[in-house]
């Protein structure tokens, strides 16, 4: 309580504030303390107080790095740097046993590093603490940078090269070194997911700094249109986010005021909210083009690693981040995700947030309720949503380039063919992408 007294009283406005335009950062601050101060009004605002509290006090979610975790945790960082130059390669092999030679040369090297490196019997007692002691040895936005580095480390053993190679896509399963498995159970356990590997979060949202740069990169030594790919592919998502936010306030107290029966409020909040998400999808389309995404290069230097594929688990997708999963919980979009596969990926305060507007199913309300301007609005918003769903699925197709080395394989449905045989052919990708747009649109009617 006393860290959260602190850190509404770093908002007050300075004595200057009232004589200038507050700067963005103070406005960001002011919306952050209103959507807390507001949780109490009902079990939908409530959750969105609960998403921006566990995701560092911010949305889109504020992750620290090794500065902000105790000591013994600190080496993992050191190891993640030391082994990122000799992730990426610019040209791949062909060749299988080459391939696997290399992929055994980054397993061999990071072994030796973790061991050198890092202390277990110190990582288990620190991490017991801070199981234990909450907020006070690792604040959760502590927590969400050391998940980030622990996810891109695993994703790293687990692919050991980049571009993927099928010689890496056709192990089923995995041993990973004891460093790696020992912090695993406990960041399930405080950020609430289950999955063996990364996502979107971990991977995207909770791998940028203060200065909204990558800290655990995969594009290390490649140049300036691999390292501005592999930064768009994380800062679009989290951009979205921050202009979405003030329209996730807003749909909350829709919420409220349709319960109270308050139309003119309902009305007036929901086409507030409409006008904040074109805001949102605007800057989308603004920005996933040829220059901040290069298509030849996102599919083998972003996509690829953030596959997971071990197991029978899939690894990070589009498909997990929470503007459009808000937009089909708040809208009534199904079929939604079960929760056992929601868990895999999405942390609980996520969860949390997005239950909470399926459980209220505003369009449900809406009907019964009987008002037409209501209801309007709300269309409004499912032809919003429907329109970004197909201009994403038109663009998203620039990225399904053809890569010899590699089997296809999307995040959504991990290998969707194996291609070692015939190679020219990307059909069964985009079909595959088609079949799961088709879906959600028949949905969003
Ligand atoms: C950074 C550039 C992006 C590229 C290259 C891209 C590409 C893709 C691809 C190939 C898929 C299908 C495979 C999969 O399941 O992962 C996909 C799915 C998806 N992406 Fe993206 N995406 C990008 C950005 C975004 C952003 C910023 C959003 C959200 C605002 C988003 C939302 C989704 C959703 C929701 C799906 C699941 C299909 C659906 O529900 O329509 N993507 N994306």
């Amino acid at each position: 309580m006393a860290s959260l007294l602190s850190w509404f009283s770093s908002f007050s406005p300075s004595p200057q504030a009232s004589d200038s335009e507050p700067s963005i950062e103070h406005q960001r601050s002011l919306l952050y303390k209103q959507i807390v101060q507001e949780g109490n009004q009902h079990y939908i605002s409530a959750h969105l107080a609960e998403l921006v509290t566990n995701s560092g006090n911010a949305w889109p979610p504020k992750a620290t790095h090794a500065e902000s975790w105790p000591p013994a945790l600190r080496p993992y960082n050191v190891v993640y740097q030391r082994i990122a130059p000799f992730l990426p390669v610019r040209e791949s092999s062909l060749d299988d046993a080459e391939n696997r030679r290399l992929i055994n040369k980054t397993r061999a090297l990071m072994v030796a590093l973790l061991e050198e490196e890092v202390s277990i019997p110190d990582v288990c007692e620190t991490l017991e603490d801070c199981s234990r002691n909450e907020s006070e040895l690792m604040p959760m936005s502590g927590w969400l940078g050391f998940y980030s580095c622990v996810a891109s480390l695993r994703h790293a053993y687990r692919w050991g090269i980049l571009p993927v190679v099928r010689e890496a896509q056709n192990e089923k399963t995995l041993q990973f070194p004891r460093e790696l498995n020992v912090p695993w159970p406990y960041i399930q356990s405080r950020v609430g997911i289950t999955s063996p590997g990364g996502s979107l979060s971990s991977n995207s949202y909770y791998n940028l700094d203060d200065r909204r740069e990558i800290v655990y990169s995969i594009t290390s030594g490649m140049g300036e249109d691999h390292n501005r790919t592999e930064l768009w592919n994380g800062l679009l998502f989290v951009e979205v986010e921050d202009k979405a936010l003030p329209m996730y306030r807003h749909i909350a107290q829709a919420a409220l005021h349709l319960e109270n029966e308050d139309f003119p409020s309902t009305i007036s909040t929901l086409r507030t909210a409409n006008e904040e998400l074109k805001v949102a999808f605007k800057h989308f389309y603004d920005n996933m083009n040829d220059y901040n995404l290069v298509p030849s290069l996102w599919l083998p230097y972003c996509q690829g690693f953030q596959g997971w594929t071990l197991d029978g688990i899939n690894g990070v997708s589009g498909g997990q981040n929470i503007l459009i999963r808000t937009l089909d919980s708040f809208l009534g979009i199904r079929p939604w995700p079960t929760e056992k596969e929601e868990s895999l990926h999405l942390p609980l305060a996520q969860r949390n947030w997005l239950n909470s507007l399926r459980k209220f199913d505003i369009r449900a309300l809406a009907q019964e309720k009987g008002n037409e301007e209501v209801i309007k609005q709300l269309e409004h918003m499912v032809t919003q949503l429907r329109l970004w769903r197909m201009g994403h699925m038109r663009r998203m197709q620039r990225y399904q380039v053809h890569r010899p080395e590699r089997n296809k394989m999307t995040a959504g449905k991990s290998v969707v063919k194996d291609d070692s045989v015939q190679v020219s052919n990307d059909d069964a990708m985009v079909d595959h992408l088609k079949e799961m747009l088709s879906v959600r649109l028949r949905e969003t009617k």
